[in-house]
């Protein structure tokens, strides 16, 4: 009996050897097909019951059972195991890492000189000016002679100017604007017919305008790009003068630069559409430009014939205009040594103004 037993359990014992050594499904059905196959092992002494005795036939029919059972308890537990695996498996293969920071969609920012021209726009629009825009492409007349530069004056070639290849229906030539000053003229001889029943009646309605924009100079260095941004300031009136420019443009230094610890000075200049004409320096008494004079724009009392010009009476009009390059302001104000920065479009730089 104990050997019967013995014999039973080493065979136990061997089916679970076999199973747990195969490492696939496939190896365990090949490794089942051994013991419980047609032709394994247990089916084989199932068979050889028939030569027992009826008494032996039922102890030894049991314990084949049990060892069957057993057999079939391994082999269940081995093809679980071996499905476990192999989830695990999958598992391993198909996981995210859920701690990996996403990929935002950064979104975009205002660029520093279109920071600098907005703050520029609500700083003079606090202070009652108007706000204009005129294009880009601009005639001589605009340009030039309206504002008090004879036709081969020497004073037209102050601008290194880009012509372009193209005449306008009013035969003028045409080039990119090489300053925003043609917009003093234009903005103040629409004002002109808008008033007109008003002027006609003697009355001196004021213009006072600013009009940022974009000029265009054949220059490229540090501190000059062939494209930058300039704001013109007009303000016209019956007794307007160079104390309401210095007022005003103080005020706009001190609500631009966030600091009343900065002086201007008036530097003599010349200018054919203005008449005395200065330049703007500016100096600021702390941070990291103390000290030093910065030119930030040009400046004068406007020219009688600019004032005809606009269709208003030089003898009723009086008053200044002021030329301001945006992106220098933008650069003093935002600590940039290279103009040339603004415009090559590299986001490591722009981002730091987001
Ligand atoms: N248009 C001049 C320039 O571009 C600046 C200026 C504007 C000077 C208005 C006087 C008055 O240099």
């Amino acid at each position: 009996m104990t050997a019967i037993a013995a014999d039973l359990d080493a065979l136990v014992h061997s089916a679970e050897g076999a199973f747990s050594a195969a490492a696939t499904p496939a190896e365990l059905e090949n490794a089942k097909a051994q013991f419980l196959g047609k032709s394994g092992s247990v089916t084989a002494l199932m068979r050889g019951m028939a030569q027992l005795a009826p008494e032996e036939k039922k102890t030894r029919g049991a314990a084949i059972n049990q060892a069957k059972q057993a057999i079939e308890a391994a082999l269940n537990a081995r093809r679980q195991a071996l499905k476990d695996a192999e989830l695990e498996r999958q598992l391993q293969a198909e996981a995210l890492d859920v701690t990996l920071p996403g990929r935002r969609q950064s979104s975009g920012s205002l660029h520093p000189v279109s920071l600098a021209w907005e703050r520029i726009e609500r700083i003079f629009a606090s202070m009652g000016f108007d706000v204009a825009s005129g294009p880009e492409i601009e005639s001589d007349w605009f340009s030039f002679t309206a504002l008090n530069n004879p036709p081969n004056h020497p004073a037209r070639s102050m601008q290194d100017t880009f012509y372009v290849d193209m005449q306008g229906e009013d035969g003028q030539p045409y080039c990119l604007r090489p300053h925003t000053s043609p917009m003093q003229i234009r903005y103040a001889s629409a004002h002109a017919r808008t008033h007109a029943a008003a002027l006609a009646r003697g009355e001196v309605p004021e213009v006072r305008v600013i009009a940022p924009g974009r000029t265009y100079r054949v220059d490229n260095d540090a501190t000059h790009s062939p494209m930058f941004h300039q704001v013109e300031g007009l303000w016209l009136g019956e007794n307007v003068s160079f104390k309401d420019l210095k007022v005003t443009y103080l005020n706009f230094c001190r609500d631009f630069f966030e600091t009343d610890r900065l002086q201007l000075r008036f530097r003599p200049s010349y200018f054919p559409f203005t008449e005395p004409s200065a330049e703007i320096d500016i100096q600021f008494q702390e941070g990291p430009l103390a000290g030093k004079w910065l030119e930030v724009s040009g400046c004068g009392q406007v020219h009688p014939n600019v004032v005809t010009n606009m269709g208003l009476d030089p003898e009723r009009y009086i008053g200044f205009a002021f030329g301001s390059g945006i992106d220098r302001l933008a650069m003093l104000r935002y600590g940039v040594s290279d103009l040339r920065l603004f415009f090559e479009g590299d986001v490591r730089f722009l981002a730091q103004f987001a």
